[in-house]
């Protein structure tokens, strides 16, 4: 499916600044650096509707993009950036999780973790909460473009194996932001979930 209307709503530095969409919404989560605004450009196949960087943890808002006045896709400020001090990491904790706890129109958390690497223990941290908080999600394998076939089939196994017993993992998908994977995958999921 093509995107034709890809849109910057708003962003939001504190709880009280959420915007109204009455949308459907799709929240991009993970590791500063993993490539949740690199994938948000490619899935709606645009260069720069959200900003990316090779420097680590620069985002602190959460950003709201409206796409096709359908969804709306939260593009959410990195975890584990260690350069922040105190206030701004509690800053960050409770811009995320108050909009992960709260957001009524929340449908899907997708959980990215850098397909290169074994999940981190700040990514399991934060599946157990989505577990404890009963939130749908799924996980994200990005950058898969830097690994052979068998490496990224070998990763999804681990991450298959790691949600088995989970109960609100709804799938387990590699994605490249440069190359063509796991798009279409993505879109069939938003379109389940995203209504
Ligand atoms: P923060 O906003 O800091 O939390 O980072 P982010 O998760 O939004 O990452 P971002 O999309 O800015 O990407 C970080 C770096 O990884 C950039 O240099 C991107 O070009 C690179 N990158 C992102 N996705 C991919 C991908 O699929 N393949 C490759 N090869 N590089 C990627
Ligand atoms: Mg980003």
């Amino acid at each position: 499916m093509k995107i034709h209307h890809a849109e910057f709503i708003s962003g939001a530095a504190k709880p009280g600044q959420f915007p109204m969409t009455n949308l459907p919404e799709i929240a991009f989560s993970g590791r500063s650096n993993v490539g949740k605004s690199s994938l948000i450009n490619s899935f709606v196949h645009r260069k720069n509707l959200a900003r990316t960087s090779s420097t680590p943890g620069k985002t602190s808002e959460i950003n709201f993009f409206n796409i096709e006045n359908r969804w709306a896709l939260a593009d959410m400020p990195g975890f584990g950036f260690t350069k922040r001090g105190v206030e701004r990491r509690r800053d960050w904790a409770e811009l995320n999780f108050s909009y992960l706890e709260n957001r009524h129109e929340l449908k899907l958390v997708c959980c990215l973790i850098d397909s290169r690497h074994d999940p981190m223990e700040m990514d399991l941290l934060f599946i157990e909460w989505l577990e404890n908080h009963k939130k749908d999600y799924i996980i994200i394998l990005t950058k898969c473009d830097k690994l052979k076939k068998g490496a990224i089939e070998n990763r999804k196994e681990q991450l298959d194996s790691l949600v088995a017993e989970c109960n609100y993992c709804q799938d387990v998908l590699p994605y490249s932001s440069v190359k063509d994977i796991g798009r279409s995958e993505l879109m069939a999921l938003i379109k389940r979930f995203g209504k």
